[in-house]
């Protein structure tokens, strides 16, 4: 008896480091050559990462699937531009695990890559709304008519309702799981807020384009339409709430649980709030425990004073600098008619790594 339940119990607890351990095990379609031609849905079974409720939705919307794996490539390739400058890279760690251990502890780190992989789904899957070759969604047909300022509500707006839906159901879907079966605890709360926002950042920055009609461009008749920001920009506003991130604890609020702000001091974080639980390691030095690469090796900048410069990069340990020759384009002239000659001119540069 005591055999059985000591098996259940590693068993379960085995589960439940897997689950942890796995963080956004989704991602991992961005490794995959084979998801934009899943045509059968029983191929879903075989995706790598994906927990039975996605297996499910991606058997329900097959053709879908090649946006949510664009998702995840942008998401990650995105997360590695914002941080290329500081200690912590984003670095996809091992091939098992997308981001590693970095994604155990409640950290900011873990608040904006959920952030940005939930915003990641939303908006490919947007897009392939717009591009008219979707059977479940299209352009968004409850923009119509003629607006305050004049202009006519026309072409194709992006569905970002559709999108976001659909981040929600499929991103959250883990999150749900362990809601149901551990209740709420703070790591699932911090998870789903940060994906909302993610998702958030995107219907709140909602563009409108225009495009003039009439003899030489007169704007006699201007029609508009909603379009989505670019993921390039969404990555610079979920950078800004990373750097205003928001620490947080679980407190109970009559029957729910909610989070709110670990000091007094602070006010409310809003929806489009990045929140976390827990300080991050200073990534200075290898752990595996953190999921940290550390900075040694990494390039620094001599001059900058900020996360960038060699100071703060190389943690106090200094560095190594090493003179390199470049060949640049250079004295370019432009001949009548059409081109531009150059000169090839060598230029030496210094470069400066952490010790
Ligand atoms: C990120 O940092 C690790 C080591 O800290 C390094 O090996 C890797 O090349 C870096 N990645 C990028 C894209 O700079
Ligand atoms: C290094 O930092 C300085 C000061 O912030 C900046 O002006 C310069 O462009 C940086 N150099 C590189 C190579 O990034």
């Amino acid at each position: 008896m005591t055999k059985i339940c000591a098996a259940v119990l590693i068993f379960f607890t085995l589960e439940l480091l897997w689950n942890q351990a796995s963080g956004i095990k989704w991602l991992a379609l961005a490794r995959m050559s084979s998801v934009a031609t899943i045509k059968e849905d029983k191929e879903c079974n075989v995706l790598d990462g994906l927990v039975k409720k996605q297996k499910k939705i991606c058997k329900k919307h097959v053709e879908m699937m090649g946006a949510v794996r664009k998702g995840a490539i942008e998401a990650i390739h995105e997360c590695q531009f914002q941080f290329r400058n500081r200690r912590w890279n984003c670095s996809t760690v091992d091939a098992s695990t997308i981001f590693g251990n970095v994604l155990h502890q409640g950290s900011r780190e873990a608040s904006f890559v959920h952030a940005i992989s939930s915003a990641g789904v939303a908006h490919p899957v947007t897009r392939a709304c717009s591009s008219g070759t979707m059977s479940e969604c299209g352009c968004d047909r409850t923009v119509r008519g003629r607006s305050p300022a004049g202009f006519e509500w026309a072409g194709c707006s992006d569905n970002i309702a559709f999108g976001t839906a659909f981040s929600r159901t499929f991103v959250d879907a883990r999150e749900r799981v362990r809601k149901d079966r551990e209740g709420s605890s703070s790591r699932v709360l911090m998870n789903l807020h940060n994906n909302e926002a993610g998702r958030k950042i995107i219907e709140e920055n909602m563009l409108t384009q225009c495009k003039c009609h009439g003899v030489s461009g007169s704007c006699e008749l201007k029609t508009c339409w909603r379009a989505m920001p670019s993921f390039r920009k969404i990555g610079y506003m979920l950078k800004e709430k990373f750097d205003g991130a928001c620490e947080v604890q679980q407190k109970k609020a009559g029957s729910r649980s909610v989070l709110v702000p670990r000091s007094t001091q602070y006010k409310p974080h809003s929806s489009t709030d990045l929140v976390y639980l827990v300080a991050s390691p200073d990534f200075c030095e290898r752990d595996p425990k953190t999921g940290a690469l550390g900075t040694h090796g990494r390039r620094c900048n001599k001059t900058s004073k900020a996360i960038d410069g060699c100071e703060l990069m190389c943690c106090g340990r200094g560095y190594v600098t090493k003179k390199r020759v470049i060949i640049e384009r250079c004295h370019c002239k432009f001949h009548w008619c059409c081109y531009v000659k150059c000169q090839n001119c060598k230029r030496e540069i210094e470069e400066h790594t952490c010790l």
